[in-house]
């Protein structure tokens, strides 16, 4: 999925530094050694826990937004029940199209023809309202609950496929784009349940009341860096995430009304200090904090707490910016990966 801020393509580059740093300071005594229990806090779609898999025991992902909870589920589906789950999904949807008019579907009048084709919103009513019915409700509670949580999962990768928007969600395009116009068809995304050794655990919580009850090892935050709340930039997602339909889109772009969105603290200037100590003064031997020069908190101010606590390393590295910030005048930041051990 191309997510705002994913660690994709920095990926090796976070995980190979963070070993070095394990090594040299012998929170690992050789390198055959796993981390015992790695926390990404704040996992978007995966990609450092993805990393991370053969080097660890125990990995915990967190997002607070919906959508990327029903994505990182993943983790825990193997090969097969994603392949059921691709064949019965696309089957509910065909036989939905064959039988059904799902025009009058609020997500239909909201959305089709705006975020969507009309044809692929219709597929998404389809499936979304199976899952969502008693019948399909029945799966979650059942030995299928993976078959569901596989098709909840490819659902959401296959309507950000076909979405029609610039890059997120945060607006739709007048005229739709050649890729929106491609049919919605659901496809295995990469997941991890047949690895045996490797202990998956997924939370759906705020980091700020999370860290407080959190232990272990290796603690990696991505927190946002800048002032776009997420929530509100994939609010399409989060919305054929929970399917709750039961409110009263807002200004042009359509949004759920301000109750119903998750705001972080990491995205306002005036809070993100506290969240930021806060993070720190966690129980972990090792804290890696992902960010860049241009985040709401200044380089100096995270070099001075994080010195004030134990030892510190910077790594850093010239990262060009996410593409819907073509415009802005920099196009080169300094990704930052500052850790503090205890
Ligand atoms: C920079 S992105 C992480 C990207 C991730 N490393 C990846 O490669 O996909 C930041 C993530 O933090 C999540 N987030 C923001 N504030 C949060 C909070 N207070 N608690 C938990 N998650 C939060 C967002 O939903 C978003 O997915």
């Amino acid at each position: 999925m191309n997510y705002m801020g994913s660690k994709k393509r920095l990926a090796s580059w976070v995980l190979d530094n963070s070993r070095e740093v394990l090594l040299a300071e012998k929170i690992l005594t050789d390198v055959n050694e796993k981390i015992p229990t790695f926390v990404d806090l704040f996992a978007g779609t995966g990609q450092i826990s993805q990393a991370f898999i053969p080097f660890s025991e125990k990995i915990i992902m967190n997002d607070f937004q919906n959508f990327t909870y029903d994505y990182l589920q993943r983790f825990n589906i193997t090969e097969t029940d994603m392949t059921t789950a691709r064949i019965m999904g696309n089957e509910i949807i065909l036989n939905g199209i064959i039988q059904d008019n799902k025009e009058e579907s609020p997500f239909y009048d909201w959305y089709a023809g705006k975020y969507f084709t009309n044809d692929n919103t219709k597929k998404i009513i389809i499936l979304n309202d199976f899952l969502h019915s008693p019948t399909g409700l029945g799966l979650l509670e059942s030995k299928s609950k993976p078959l569901w949580l596989a098709m909840k999962c490819m659902l959401l990768e296959a309507a950000d496929k076909v979405q029609n928007c610039s890059s997120n969600y945060s607006a739709y395009l007048k005229k739709i784009k050649p890729s929106a116009e491609k049919d919605l068809v659901l496809r295995e995304v990469p997941c991890y349940g047949d690895i045996n050794n490797v202990e998956f655990s997924i939370l759906n919580k705020d980091s700020d009341l999370l860290i407080e009850n959190l232990k272990g090892d290796v603690l990696y935050m991505d927190p946002p860096y800048n002032a776009r709340q997420y929530w509100t930039n994939y609010h399409i997602l989060n919305t054929i995430s929970s399917w709750d339909l039961n409110f009263q889109p807002e200004g042009k772009t359509m949004l759920p009304p301000m109750k119903l969105r998750k705001n972080s603290d990491w995205s306002y200037a005036r809070k993100v200090f506290r969240s930021f100590t806060k993070s720190l003064d966690s129980k972990f031997k090792m804290t890696i904090l992902s960010y860049n020069d241009e985040g709401l908190i200044p380089t100096e101010i995270i070099m001075q707490e994080m010195k004030q606590r134990g030892k510190y390393v910077l790594i850093e590295k010239d990262y060009n910016k996410f593409k819907s910030n073509k415009n802005v005048e920099r196009s080169v930041v300094k990704e930052q990966l500052h850790i503090l051990i205890k």
